[in-house]
C-alpha cells in the first residue's frame, strides 16, 4: 500500500466514523459557528477550557469528507492538551496545509492530521480542510481576551 493510500484510508475513517462529534453544554464551554465561504459548509465547535486545558472538544456540522475528517483528527488529538500545546499543533497544521515543509517531529505531532498534507496541492479544498482549525483558533482566542 502506498503512503497516499493509507492517507487516503486514515482520512476516511475519520470522515466516516467521526471521533468526538456532538455537542457541550455549560457555562464554560465555547461554541464558536464557522462557514466555510466557497460551500455554505459549516462547523459548530464546542471547546470546554479549564485550567489551561482543553479539557473536552466536540463539534456539528455538515461538510465534505476533508472537512469532517479534519475537525475529528484536531478533536481527537486536543482532547486534554494544555493551550500552548494545542495552539502549536494548530500552527503547525496550518503550515502543512499552505504548503510548507515540515521537519519529522512536527509531523509526529500532527499525528493523523499529517494524511491531510496533500491537500495543500490543491486550493480549492484549503478551506475545507482547515475549517475546524479556524474554529479552534477562534475559542482559543476567545478565552484568553
Ligand atoms: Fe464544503 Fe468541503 S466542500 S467544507
Amino acid at each position: 500500500m502506498s503512503l497516499d493510500d493509507l492517507y487516503r484510508q486514515v482520512i476516511l475513517d475519520h470522515a466516516q466514523h467521526p471521533r468526538a462529534r456532538g455537542v457541550l453544554s455549560g457555562d464554560d464551554v465555547r461554541a464558536i459557528d464557522l462557514k466555510n465561504p466557497t460551500c455554505g459548509d459549516h462547523i459548530t465547535l464546542y471547546v470546554r477550557i479549564q485550567d489551561g486545558k482543553v479539557q473536552d472538544i466536540r463539534f456539528t456540522g455538515e461538510g465534505c469528507s476533508i472537512s469532517q475528517a479534519s475537525a475529528s483528527m484536531m478533536a481527537d488529538m486536543l482532547k486534554g492538551q494544555n493551550i500552548e500545546a494545542a495552539e502549536r499543533v494548530k500552527d503547525i497544521f496550518l503550515k502543512m496545509i499552505q504548503g510548507h515543509d515540515l521537519v519529522e517531529s512536527e509531523e509526529e505531532t500532527l499525528g493523523d492530521a499529517v494524511a491531510l498534507k496533500g491537500v495543500a496541492q490543491f486550493p480549492a479544498r484549503i478551506k475545507c480542510a482547515t475549517l475546524a482549525w479556524k474554529a479552534l483558533e477562534q475559542g482559543i482566542t476567545d478565552h484568553s481576551s
